[in-house]
C-alpha cells in the first residue's frame, strides 16, 4: 500500500491509504497491525475465552458461570454473573485518583458550563436513584426519558441502571404522538423531562409535549421535570414534580443493586420496515463489556484526554459513546446541548479550542454541513489539541473524509469510520487507530470477536468486490436481545432472512484487502442526516391525514443530508392538490413523528405504480424522484399508464 498525501483529488479513492502515524501508534493501546491481528486471531479461534478475558476489566459483584449460552437466536452472556453498570461507570473510580477527575464537562447552547467530577456525578446519581425509589420505581420498571442534552439526562440513565429500572430514552426532537407510542409500547411508569432545551436559540418545549402525550398514557403515574430554560410551566398537582425539589428530599446513600448479567438495561426505539418502531432491548453485562472495550481501543482513550462525541443521547451513539463507554473507562467527556451553527457556524471549533478537546466523534452529515459552511470557520481556531477523529451514522463520502482529515485533522489525526447499529449496541466494524491503515470511505475491518461478512441473499459468501448483504455470523456480547414485546419480529427480521445469521439490513462489499465498504440500507429504512427513519412510518403518518388515500415515501440522494424524503401521495376523491395541502401534510408529519421526518418534497399523483400483487414499486418512485425518469425493469408493473402519468407530471 502506498501513502498518498498530495494531489489527492486526482487519485482514485482506492489508492489513498493512510497508515497510523508512528507517534500515535507508539502511545496507543493497540500499537500495531500485528498486535491487532493477534487479538483477532485469538477471538476468532475461541471467542468465549477472548470475551471472558476482556470481561476481567469490569467490576463484578459475582463472576459469571458461563460465558455464552446460545440458543439461536437468543443469547445469554455471562450467565450467573452479577454486575451493575452504574457501579462500573462511577463507584469503581471513586477508590482511585479519578474521584476528583472531571467526568462530565457540559456546555449549554447559551454558553454556560457545568462540570461534574466522578465524585459529584456519583452523588447526583445516587440521589436521583433515591428519588426514583420514592416514586415507587422498582427493579424492571420502565422509565421514559424525554430530555434535552443536559447532565440530568446522563444522571437519570445512570440512576435507573443503579436500581435496575430499564430506561427508554426518547429523542427530544420526536413529537408528542411519537412519545405516546414509545411510552405505551413499554408501559413506562414514569417520565423524566425538562421544561425545555435550547436549539439554535429557540426553546424546544418538551414539557408541553409531555403534557399532550400523558393524556394518552395510562401507565404513567408521575412526571419529573428538570428546570432548564425557566419558562413558565403548568405543573399538574399530584403528577408533576420538579427535579430540584425532589433532590432536596433524599440523601446520597444508594448502593448499586447487584443485577443479573442479563438484566434489561434499556430499550431504544428505532425504525424498521413496518410503521411501528422497534424497541431494541439491551441488557447489562455484555453491552457494558463491548461499549467499554470499543471505547478504549477505537478511541484509544487515555486518562488525560478530553473526549467529545457530538451525538444526542436520544440515539444509540449517545448511549454507548457519550455515557456508558467513556464513563466506564473513567474518561472526561464533553457534552454540548445545542446546534453546531449557533450562534455561528464555528461553534464546534470554538469549543474544541476552548476546552482543548483531544478526541472528536461526529457524523458525516455534520461534516458535509461544515464543508458547505466553508473552511474559514475551522481555520479561525486552534484545533491543535485534536489527536483522533471519528465518524458514525452513514457512509462517509471519500471527499468528506479527505476534508475532515485535512481541514480538521491537519493531516495529523487518524480517522476512525465506525460502522454499527442500534442493534449491535457497540462499534462492530472499525479501524483501530494505532494499528489500521485507513482508506477514505471504508470502515475497514471487524472489531476483534465480531464475525462480520458479506453474503448473498441465500447465505453464500460473495467474492472480493462483489456486493451483498452485511451479516454477523456469531453472537456478540452487546447484541440486541430481542424487540420489546415482539420476539417473533426479532427472530424474523434479524435471524431468519438468512437462517441463523444476523442480518444487518445494510448492503456492503469487501475489497481485495478484505476491507468493508458499507453501501447503505437495503430495506425501506432511510438515513436522513444520520437519523434512521422507516418509510413505512412516514407513510402511516401521511395516511392518517383525512385527505390522503395512499402514500409512498422514498429517499433521494442529498449532498448535505445523505438522503432527502420524497413522498408520493394520492388523495381521497373529495380533495384536490394544492400548495396549502402540501404545507398541511408536511406539518402533519411533523406533528405525528417530529421535524426530522418532514418530507422535503410532496408529489400528488392519481395512482402509485404497483406490481400485480399490489406491492408499491418504490424502486421506480426512487428513480423518478432522483432522475425524473425510469430506466430499470418495469415488466412486473401492473398499470403502465401510472408510470407515464408520473413521468408526465415530472416534465
Ligand atoms: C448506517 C447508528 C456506513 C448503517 C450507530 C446502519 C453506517 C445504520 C455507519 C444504523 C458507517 C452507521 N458507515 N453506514 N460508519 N454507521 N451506518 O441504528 O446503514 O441509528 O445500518 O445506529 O446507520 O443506524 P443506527
Amino acid at each position: 500500500m502506498s501513502t498518498v498525501t498530495s494531489n489527492i483529488e486526482s487519485v482514485l479513492q482506492e489508492e489513498r491509504h493512510f497508515p497510523p502515524p508512528a507517534e500515535f501508534a507508539q502511545r496507543a493501546h493497540i500499537k500495531s497491525m500485528a498486535e491487532l491481528e493477534t487479538l483477532r486471531a485469538e477471538a476468532a479461534a475461541d471467542p468465549e475465552s477472548f470475551w471472558a478475558r476482556m470481561a476481567e476489566e469490569l467490576h463484578w459483584f459475582k463472576r459469571w458461570d458461563t460465558v455464552l449460552k446460545w440458543d439461536p437466536p437468543h443469547a445469554e452472556w455471562f450467565g450467573g454473573g452479577r454486575i451493575n453498570i452504574s457501579y462500573n461507570c462511577l463507584d469503581r473510580h471513586l477508590a482511585t485518583w479519578r474521584r476528583n477527575k472531571a467526568a462530565l464537562i457540559w456546555e449549554g447552547e447559551p454558553g454556560e458550563t457545568r462540570t461534574f467530577t466522578y465524585q459529584q456525578l456519583h452523588t447526583e446519581v445516587c440521589k436521583f436513584a433515591n428519588v426514583l425509589k420514592h416514586a415507587n420505581v422498582k427493579r424492571g420498571d420502565r422509565v421514559a426519558l424525554y430530555m434535552p442534552l443536559i447532565p440530568e439526562l446522563a444522571i437519570a440513565m445512570l440512576a435507573c441502571a443503579r436500581i435496575g429500572a430499564t430506561h427508554s430514552v426518547v429523542f427530544g426532537g420526536f413529537s408528542s404522538s411519537a412519545l405516546v407510542d414509545r411510552i405505551n409500547d413499554a408501559s413506562c411508569k414514569l417520565v423524566v423531562t425538562a421544561d425545555g432545551g435550547w436549539r439554535r436559540g429557540n426553546e424546544v418545549k418538551l414539557k408541553t409535549a409531555v403534557d399532550e402525550a400523558l393524556k394518552e398514557c395510562p401507565s404513567v403515574n408521575a412526571c419529573i421535570v428538570v428546570r432548564r430554560t425557566g419558562s413558565p410551566q403548568h405543573m399538574q398537582e399530584g403528577r408533576d414534580f420538579w427535579w430540584h425539589e425532589l433532590m432536596e428530599t433524599v440523601d446520597a446513600n444508594c448502593p448499586a443493586e447487584e443485577l443479573d448479567s442479563e438484566h434489561p438495561l434499556y430499550i431504544l426505539y428505532t425504525s424498521g420496515t413496518t410503521g411501528k418502531p422497534k424497541g431494541i432491548l439491551h441488557t447489562t453485562a455484555g453491552y457494558l463489556l463491548q461499549a467499554h472495550l470499543t471505547t478504549k481501543w477505537v478511541f484509544d482513550i487515555k486518562d488525560e484526554d478530553l473526549y467529545w462525541c457530538t451525538a444526542d443521547i436520544g440515539w444509540v451513539t449517545g448511549h454507548s459513546y457519550v455515557v456508558y463507554g467513556p464513563l466506564s473507562n473513567g474518561a472526561s467527556v464533553l457534552m454540548y446541548e445545542g446546534a453546531p451553527n449557533f450562534p455561528e457556524p464555528d461553534r464546534f471549533w470554538t469549543m474544541i479550542e476552548r476546552h482543548r478537546v483531544n478526541i472528536f466523534y461526529t457524523a458525516p452529515t455534520a461534516i458535509r454541513a461544515f464543508i458547505k459552511w466553508g473552511d474559514q470557520w475551522p481555520s479561525k481556531h486552534d484545533l491543535s489539541s485534536l489527536r483522533l477523529l471519528g465518524t458514525v451514522g452513514e457512509p462517509i463520502n471519500p471527499e468528506a473524509w479527505m476534508w475532515y482529515r485535512k481541514v480538521i485533522g491537519k493531516e495529523r489525526c487518524p480517522i476512525v469510520d465506525t460502522w454499527w447499529q442500534t442493534e449491535t449496541g457497540a462499534i462492530a466494524i472499525t479501524p483501530i487507530p494505532g494499528a489500521t491503515t485507513t482508506t477514505p470511505g471504508s470502515a475497514t475491518l471487524p472489531f476483534p470477536g465480531i464475525d462480520a461478512d458479506v453474503m448473498t441473499r441465500d447465505g453464500k459468501p460473495v467474492g472480493a468486490n462483489q456486493g451483498g448483504y452485511l451479516v454477523i455470523k456469531r453472537p456478540w456480547p452487546s447484541m440486541l436481545r430481542t424487540i420489546w414485546g415482539d420476539d417473533e419480529r426479532y427472530k424474523q427480521q434479524y435471524w431468519s432472512q438468512i437462517e441463523g445469521i444476523y442480518f444487518a439490513g445494510d448492503g456492503a462489499r469487501r475489497d481485495n484487502d478484505g476491507y468493508f465498504w458499507i453501501m447503505g440500507r437495503i430495506d425501506d429504512v432511510i438515513n436522513v442526516s444520520g437519523h434512521r427513519l422507516g418509510t413505512a412510518e412516514i407513510e402511516s403518518a401521511l395516511v392518517s391525514h383525512g385527505a390522503v388515500a395512499e402514500a409512498a415515501v422514498v429517499a433521494r440522494p442529498d449532498d448535505l443530508k445523505g438522503s432527502s424524503i420524497v413522498a408520493f401521495v394520492t388523495l381521497e376523491g373529495s380533495h384536490n392538490p394544492s400548495d396549502g395541502l402540501n404545507q398541511e401534510l408536511r406539518a402533519h408529519v411533523v406533528k405525528e413523528i417530529g421535524a426530522l421526518a418532514r418530507p422535503d418534497d410532496i408529489r400528488f399523483t392519481d395512482a402509485l405504480p404497483k406490481t400485480r400483487s399490489g406491492k408499491i414499486m418504490r424502486r421506480l418512485l426512487r428513480e423518478i424522484a432522483t432522475s425524473g425518469t425510469v430506466a430499470g425493469d418495469v415488466t412486473t408493473l401492473e398499470d403502465f399508464s401510472v408510470l407515464e402519468k408520473l413521468r408526465a407530471e415530472e416534465e
